[in-house]
């Protein structure tokens, strides 16, 4: 079995800022509610011109060059969205077509913010049974499409953004990579955040009392996160032999800083090794967690060596973990 370690890493987000200022002036809120509510100040949103393969597709790009790699090396690609261009095709074939890869396998997973860490396990399953060597894994997501800008409950969390990881078969000699993986769902709670429009259930065009945009009971959805996210941990911890205090970054999906913050006091984790950002750009659902890493090696804080721990929750509900040195 080999192990499957990170070589390269991307992301991108659109050029337009939204603020808080800017929400205040949409909807009955208030920049100190969302501040303290929510620990978000903006959050970036698409162009009208760009759709989730365009985000993606930049931060592919990013990652691949940060690999030293070049897009005819790549084995396979998975793309974690729940808000593609289209139904179909899926936004990995029109990325394999836009990066000039070779004929390989390419689709879309779907397991809204816990999409990323999914289709890294999937991934890794691949590069560990020797099948790919170079596999791209992108978390893209263009909620903003989806978020319903006169619902003062959602519109202030949700976000666009994109995030890659190059995930390569490990070379002789390197200790490095995915050690372990723990992903879980429970669809009883889909009630809780969902949209009920746009599918096979209500198609497009919608009935004028279906939307097509995101319904969510978020004080149910808070309590589930941190439960979820502070067991998956502790379940990773436990599987891997380790103890908290190896690992030196936490990174958990950036929805809400209050959520981060209750999973980290639960776990007793010191917040200096808790990644955040999402002050700067909110919820953009399976970016979130490779936006994070990115920023976080490019600052300089993680470094090569360092053991991550990257954890996330979303409808569904899932929720999941993975333990990696990078
Ligand atoms: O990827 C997963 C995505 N979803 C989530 O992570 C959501 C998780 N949930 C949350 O982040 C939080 O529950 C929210 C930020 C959505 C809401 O914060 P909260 O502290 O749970 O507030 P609440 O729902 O208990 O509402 C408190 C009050 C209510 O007014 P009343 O009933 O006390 O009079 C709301 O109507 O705040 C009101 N409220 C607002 N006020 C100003 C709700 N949204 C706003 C708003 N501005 N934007």
């Amino acid at each position: 079995m080999y192990k499957a370690c990170i070589t390269g890493i991307g992301s991108y987000v659109p050029e337009h800022v939204l603020t808080n200022a800017d929400l205040e002036r949409m909807v009955e809120t208030s920049d100190e509610w969302i501040v303290t509510r929510t620990g978000i100040s903006e959050r970036r949103i698409a162009a009208p011109w760009q759709a989730t393969s365009d985000l993606a597709y930049h931060a592919a790009e990013a990652a691949i060059a940060h690999a030293g790699l070049t897009a005819d090396q790549i084995d396979m690609i998975i793309v974690a969205t729940s808000t593609p261009d289209h139904p179909f095709p899926p936004v990995a074939c029109q990325l394999q077509h836009r990066l000039g890869c070779r004929h390989i396998p390419a689709y879309d997973l779907g397991a809204t913010c816990v999409g990323f860490l999914s289709a890294l396990e999937t991934a890794a399953q691949f590069i560990a049974t020797g099948k790919h060597k170079h596999i791209l894994v992108v978390g893209a997501d263009t909620l903003s499409r989806v978020t319903d800008y006169t619902d003062r409950t959602t519109c202030i969390l949700f976000s666009d953004g994109a995030g890659a990881f190059l995930l390569s078969r490990q070379e002789e000699g390197r200790d490095q990579g995915i050690l372990h993986t723990a992903t879980h769902a429970d669809g009883a709670h889909f009630p809780h955040l969902y949209v009920p429009g746009g599918g096979s259930r209500h198609p497009q065009p919608v009935a004028p009392d279906t939307k097509a945009k995101i319904v969510m009971d978020g004080r149910k959805i808070f309590k589930l996160a941190v439960t979820s996210m502070a067991q998956t941990v502790r379940e990773t911890i436990q599987a891997a032999g380790i103890d908290a205090s190896d690992i030196d970054w936490l990174i958990p999906h950036q929805a809400n800083q209050r959520i981060i913050d209750a999973v980290a006091e639960q776990l007793a984790f010191p917040p200096e090794k808790v990644i955040s950002t999402v002050k700067h750009y909110g919820n953009n659902s399976a970016a979130t967690i490779p936006l994070a890493v990115d920023q976080a090696v490019r600052d300089g804080r993680i470094r090569r060596g360092d053991t991550l721990l990257l954890v996330a929750f979303g409808g569904g509900l899932v929720w999941g973990s993975i333990l990696l040195t990078y």
